[in-house]
Formats: C-alpha cells, structure tokens, sequence
C-alpha cells in the first residue's frame, strides 16, 4: 500500500494532477502567448478602480493594537453590520451575529453545527466548486437540487422535494446563484421555507452577489436577514459585497425561533471561541471600509453590467448565445454540441488565446456551456467575446 495512505486522512485523499486546460494554460503562459482571462474572480486584479488613500487610511487605526477576543466578534463592527442591513429596512440583532474570516469558513462553522458524519445538506447544481471541499472537510455529505434553465433560470422546487431524506439537515440557497445569476423568486422561497419547515430543516442563504443585479425587478426575494419562520443563517462578506476579498471579513446572521435559535447562538459561540479566527484590523477598519466599499462596489457594477450588455449584444444572431443572468460575476456562452466543452475549452484557448471554464467545472447537467468572468477589462472582454463567437462560426 502506498504509505501516504496510512498517514494522511482519507477525506484529503484528492485528486490532485493538473487537468489538461490547466496544462496548457500553464506551457502557454511560459512560452509567453498572451492570453485574455475569462475565468478571472479576484476583483483586485482586473483593473477595477479602488480607492487606495481611503482604504489606507482604514487600516491605520491605534485600536489595532488592543485584543478584546469574542467569538462573535467586535461589538462595534457588528452594529456596523446591523446598519448596513437597516438601510435595506432590515432589523437585525448585532447579538444574532457571528464575524468570520470568510463564507468559506461560514459555511464550515455551520456544517459543522448542524451535521453528524454523513448527514446531508442539499445544495444546488450546477453550482461553484467549494462545495466539494467544504463537505468533505467536515465529514458532510451533499445531495442536489437542481437550477434549470428555460429562457432563465429557475429553482426546480420538485427536485429539492426529491433530494430531501432522513439525513437531511439543511439547504443551501445561493441568492443570487453562481455561475448562473438567478435570484431567488419571491414564490419559489416561499415554497421552500414550507419545505424546510415540514422537514425540520434549517436554511443557509449565500448573498455575497446579492447587491450586484444587472437591473432591479419585481418578485426577487430580498436579503433574508430578517426571516425568523425557520432556522435561518444568513451569509455575506465584505469579499465579495466591496470586492475586497484579501480583508478577510465575513459574517453569518442567524435567525429562527426560539428556543432554537438561543441553541444555535450558544453552540456557535463555543465553535467560534475555539477558532478567534476574525482579526482586529478589519474589525476596526470597518467604519471607513464601508464607506470605501460603495465605491468599490459602484465601479464592479459598472464593469460587470457593461460586460454582460456586450456578451449579449455580441452573440446576438450568431452560433452561439449567451444565456439570461440577472447579476452576479459571471455569464454562460451556450456553444453546439458538436464538440465537448473541453474541446471548446481547450481550442479556444490555443487558437484565440481565450481562457475560460468549461460548464462541467460548475457541475452543469447537459453538455455546451463556456463560463466567462464579467470582472475581465472590458475592451480585452470585448475582444475576447468575439473572437469565442468567430471561432464558434468557422468550426
Ligand atoms: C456564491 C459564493 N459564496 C461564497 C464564496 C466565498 O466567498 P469568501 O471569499 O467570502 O469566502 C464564493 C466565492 O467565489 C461564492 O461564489
């Protein structure tokens, strides 16, 4: 037996070798092509403006210097949250609050609060590839409902009536979704608090792209900060909300009845207090990163609303199409199916110098969907796109 087997944990026992779009990008990177990346999520490489002087100046604060440990986390970044949800005329309890250092870790706290080894949590596919990870950390099974599109996406509430089993202990609602930027209809959410509720399950709603919608419209479901019908952890991060992902600031709001709720409160203090995990700096810096935050956030929504109109514009009437998001980071080429998306992928890639993912990396059911980031320059995005629908037509 291969002895790394018996040292290492099984649970990280992954694949690890490069796939062959990984390859390739890395020997063209190193033969020096140059490359338009569409598969780019870190806002702070993309050319976004950011307000350097401002967030300068957030950071340098004397309060850094003293530690005042509390599993929730500050006291005064938490209220700091409460009015950024009292804006959006939601009332939330800075007590029902809990920092984290990220979603990511959000997400893992409360795998970890609701779960025993092999119970389950339901999260949607196609969907981004964290879960993976997430699940198998923490000795969590996942099963799957499904998104589905028919001119947009939507929720296929029957298949989350059809996952749900006796292990089952919560679900995963991303509002809105990635890669495919649906929001959450109003009747849909609905439907699955009813769901949650004759099930005894809890509900975990991911809103880090909640504020970035191409348009507003009627019937979404707003921020669920405020729901208390059922057991309810509301996730969001100043990552993804002020593109500011290398502060390391997250935060989960959790709602519900009592005595549930105290339960969960008590419980989460004590896997909060083992880990401290949120660091001062931010915590204080947060008065002046919000403020900076707007900017930030106006100057994403700039460029990801720009991209999206030349992504449609581009493939209109043409082999390929792009289909209807409504915000988020992200838009979907649907390409022929003459080829695999790997295919597409890779000869992309070395003809035109375009970097993009293949729908199979987000899980997608069906073959012939090309995931492209919206954050990427929009001149390069521009180009990029119609050299994808050029190519698509000469093939
Ligand atoms: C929907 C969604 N939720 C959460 C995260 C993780 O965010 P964070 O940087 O706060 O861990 C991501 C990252 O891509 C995401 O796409």
């Amino acid at each position: 037996m291969n002895p790394s087997h018996m040292t290492f944990s099984k649970r990280t026992n992954w694949h690890r070798q490069p796939n062959k779009l990984s390859r390739l990008i890395d020997s063209l990177r190193k033969n020096g092509k140059s490359i338009i990346d569409l598969t780019i999520s870190n806002p702070t490489e993309c050319g976004i403006g950011y307000p350097e002087e401002e967030i300068l100046s957030a950071i340098s604060n004397p309060s850094v210097f003293h530690y005042e440990p509390d599993p929730r986390g500050l006291l005064s970044a938490r209220e700091l949250v409460c009015e950024f949800y009292k804006k959006k005329n939601i009332v939330v309890d800075p007590s029902n609050i809990f920092l984290t250092a990220s979603t990511s870790e959000a997400y893992s706290i409360i795998f970890k609060l609701l779960c025993n080894v092999g119970e389950n949590i339901l999260v949607p596919k196609p969907s981004y590839p964290l879960f993976d990870y997430l699940a198998q950390l923490n000795d969590v099974e996942l099963n799957y409902y499904c998104v589905r599109y028919d001119h947009e996406w939507q929720v296929d509430i029957d298949s989350i009536k059809t996952a749900i089993n006796k292990d089952t202990k919560a679900i995963v609602l991303i509002n809105p979704h990635n890669p495919t930027g649906m929001y959450l209809r109003q009747n849909d959410y609905r439907g699955i608090v009813a769901l949650a509720k004759e099930n005894n399950l809890s509900l975990i709603v991911d809103e880090v792209f909640i504020d970035y919608a191409f348009e507003s419209e009627e019937g979404r479901t707003a921020s669920t900060a405020g729901e208390s019908e059922v057991l309810t952890f509301t996730l969001n991060g100043i990552s993804k909300m002020m593109g500011l992902p290398q502060m390391k600031l997250g935060w989960i709001i959790v709602n519900g009845q009592k005595p549930i709720i105290n339960e969960a409160l008590e419980r989460l203090d004590i896997i909060c207090d083992t880990f401290l995990s949120v660091n001062t700096p931010v915590q204080v810096a947060l008065p002046k990163l919000f403020d900076a935050g707007k900017i930030i956030q106006q100057n994403i929504l700039t460029r990801i609303r720009s991209n999206y109109s030349t992504l449609i514009t581009q493939t209109l009437n043409s082999s390929c199409s792009a289909l209807t998001a409504q915000g988020g980071w992200y838009g979907i080429v649907r390409v022929p199916r003459i080829k695999s998306e790997e295919e597409w992928a890779l000869q992309l890639l070395e003809t035109k110098g375009v970097y993009l993912f293949p729908g199979y990396f987000f899980d997608f059911e069906d073959d012939g969907y090309l995931i492209v980031s919206l954050l990427t320059e929009s001149f390069a995005f521009q180009k990029a796109v119609s050299e994808i629908v050029d190519y698509v037509s000469t093939v």
